[in-house]
């Protein structure tokens, strides 16, 4: 049988992705470090003897220190969830420059924004600058939508489906 080059790409993503759902995730999730004790309270009492690999707890504060805890040589993230992370507060370019500094070409970004006031409603504009977004699904009687976002031009390189 011969196979397109698509096809076979196709074919070797299926592959790896089945590899790395049987390996289970290496997840690490992060928070303010005056934050941390209570997160790490939170993942143990949601993952304790229920995942492969106990999350990794890590300080993170937005735009701080960002090469040195998360050299862009080392670090690789399949997929960066995040959720209400955009209201009233200082620190959206911050933000914006953890996200650029977290997504590779291939990193997934999962998104869940509520919106609110106008001011911080643009930051989806100017996440468009860096990213593409797709809406994945719309709540609007609580003004919440999920996004899928990749770096820009790189959503039909991989596509992708989301299986719940
Ligand atoms: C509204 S809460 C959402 C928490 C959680 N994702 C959820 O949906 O329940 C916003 C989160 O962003 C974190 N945060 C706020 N400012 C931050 C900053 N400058 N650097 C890192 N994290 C920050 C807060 O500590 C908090 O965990």
């Amino acid at each position: 049988m011969d196979l397109t080059s698509s096809q076979h790409n196709r074919l070797h993503n299926e592959k790896r992705r089945k590899l790395e759902r049987q390996a289970g995730a290496l997840v690490t999730a992060t928070d303010l470090p005056e934050l941390l004790g209570n997160l790490q309270h939170n993942v143990l009492q949601n993952t304790k003897l229920k995942c492969k690999h106990q999350p990794c707890v890590k300080e993170l504060s937005w735009g701080i220190d960002l090469e040195k805890n998360f050299p862009r040589a080392s670090c690789h993230f399949d997929y960066i969830m995040a959720a209400d992370v955009v209201y009233h507060h200082p620190f959206l370019d911050e933000l914006l420059l953890t996200f650029d500094h977290l997504c590779k070409n291939d990193t997934v970004i999962m998104w869940a924004m509520k919106f609110r006031l106008d001011n911080e409603n643009q930051f989806v504009d100017r996440f468009q600058t860096l990213f593409d977004l797709e809406v994945i699904s719309n709540f609007p009687s609580l003004n919440i939508t999920l996004y899928k976002a990749m770096r820009k031009g790189m959503m039909k390189v991989r596509p992708f489906k989301l299986s719940v």
